[in-house]
């Protein structure tokens, strides 16, 4: 954790694990990675691992398993009905998230559609801090829109506010006043708020949610996918909370929520997901869908050993040491590419580091999708597999035109202890170098466009022959190193 201090006064972060597996890596030839992006149409998504050198994609069922993971996952009860591993599992739920009903579903995105089959109908209205891809798509598929009602201060790349995942509170009265609380199934919060930088909401502002959707009679729907990073966030950032355990502010966060879900994916460090919830009443409008969609109640599509595994993990969201790792890795990617000149979401958040493409690549339009082409950009000339969040991965709207995004980002993943802190030096190395090259980068365009969720196979080609440029801009700096 930040507070170990070393002797020379230098200001890093140190791994409290120790590595005993390992996987071997491959750092390919740049013109091998050129032909990578040109078979997986200048996407990210669409790359092969082989072809992938550091893959910061995402921390999504990539974040490193603990040993007791790994062992709780050989003692598994192999059952349709009434297995051992889901009462395990039900017990940890409760323990650690607060919560007496649970149901398990196959990963977060599951949660949504049942979460969005039950309450969203045509013509209703979702607030929420931020949305995210797969939320949005359920709730859409289902007739329903969306607002989202964050603060200005969310949108400032460069900030200092802890807090840029916070609700604007007078937003969501005057939107709930004009909609009228009968229009609106749900008002969702989402943790760490991935799509603007994976920026947290303090605990004072999800009370004041809460006391919204009591005077208006709302559900409070939490996505918990990224809770513990949100809960480590406000242990370091809110005065109330600095004395407090993990376990106490997600406790108290689950407890402001009427429903609680999240992608075990991403809390537990497995797979799978889960709602939960203290009403009755709730379990029982949601309990059909899980059979329907999922599986039976016991399993929710999830294998057994998983499910040990998401039992194991949650235990371990507590542990502050091991929540830490990945933000504080994050912290010092983030304030040494600042340092370098890079622009990069600030302050730093969770999941990732955020660059930010629409400074970076200011030459390039949106209808070019700059923060696609510079995560196409940087995989060419490191190895670095990043994400596009931006104008790419929103959807079209009704009329089929184009929806730019508020955010241009380049997302590079920290799952939690997967990286060491050479490599992290080597992504800064390199985004750095690319900074400085940047008007190099040129746009992309469609060539297959996917009708939803688009980004995640859609085709693209370089709207000229700018990678060649890159490439031999490389090889001049670099000489004959990948
Ligand atoms: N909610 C949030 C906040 C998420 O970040 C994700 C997934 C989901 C819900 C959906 O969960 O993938 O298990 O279906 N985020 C991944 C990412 C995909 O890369 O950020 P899922």
């Amino acid at each position: 954790m930040s507070e170990i201090k070393f002797y020379n006064g230098e200001n890093i972060p140190l791994e409290l694990h120790k590595v005993r597996v390992v996987q071997k890596l491959h750092l390919v030839p740049i013109e091998r990675r050129l032909e990578a992006l040109q078979e997986g149409g200048f996407n990210t998504f669409r790359l092969s691992t082989k072809d992938v050198f550091l893959d910061m994609l995402t921390d999504s069922g990539t974040n490193a398993m603990s040993d007791n993971q790994m062992a709780s996952m050989m003692q598994a009860d192999d059952a349709y009905a009434g297995s051992q591993s889901f009462f395990r599992l039900q017990k940890a739920v409760e323990e650690v998230l607060g919560k007496k009903y649970f149901l398990p579903v196959h990963q977060g995105r599951a949660a949504e559609n049942i979460l969005s089959n039950a309450y969203v109908r045509k013509g209703n209205l979702v607030p929420m801090n931020y949305h995210f891809t797969t939320a949005m798509a359920h709730i859409t598929q289902y007739g329903g829109k969306i607002a989202e009602l964050l603060y200005d201060e969310a949108y400032v790349i460069n900030s200092s506010h802890p807090f840029k995942g916070n609700m604007n509170i007078e937003k969501l009265e005057e939107v709930i006043k004009v909609q009228g609380s009968k229009n609106i199934p749900f008002i969702r919060m989402e943790a760490s708020t991935n799509l603007i930088g994976g920026q947290p909401f303090s605990v004072q502002n999800l009370r004041d949610v809460r006391a919204i959707a009591d005077k208006y009679n709302i559900r409070l729907v939490l996505d918990a996918s990224l809770l513990g990073e949100n809960a480590y966030l406000v242990i370091q950032r809110e005065e109330e909370f600095k004395d407090s355990s993990m376990g106490e502010v997600m406790t108290l966060m689950t407890g402001l929520a009427d429903i609680v879900y999240f992608s075990a994916r991403k809390l537990s460090s497995s797979r799978g997901g889960g709602i939960c919830t203290d009403s009755m009443d709730i379990y029982r409008e949601l309990e059909a869908l899980v059979p329907l969609f999922e599986g039976f109640l016991t399993y929710g599509g999830i294998s057994v050993r998983e499910i040990e595994a998401m039992a194991v993990g949650l235990y371990e969201t507590l542990d502050e040491t091991m929540i830490s790792q990945s933000p504080d890795f994050i912290a010092y990617l983030v304030n040494a590419l600042d340092a370098q000149g890079v622009p990069v979401v600030k302050p730093a958040g969770v999941l990732g580091a955020h660059v930010d493409a629409m400074k970076i690549c200011e030459h390039i339009p949106q209808k070019e999708y700059p923060a696609g082409a510079l995560a196409a950009a940087l995989f060419l000339i490191s190895g670095i597999r990043g994400m596009e969040r931006g104008t790419m991965s929103n959807q079209r709207d009704e009329y089929g035109n184009e929806t730019y995004a508020d955010m241009e980002l380049v997302r590079l993943a920290v799952p939690r202890r997967v990286f060491t802190l050479s490599q992290i030096k080597y992504v800064i190395d390199r985004m750095t170098w690319l900074y400085e090259n940047r008007e190099l980068i040129g746009g992309l365009r469609f060539v297959y466009e996917p009708p939803v969720l688009r980004f995640f196979m859609g085709g693209m080609e370089p709207v000229n022959d700018w990678p060649q440029k890159l490439i031999a801009k490389f090889k001049e700096d670099f000489g004959e190193s990948l």
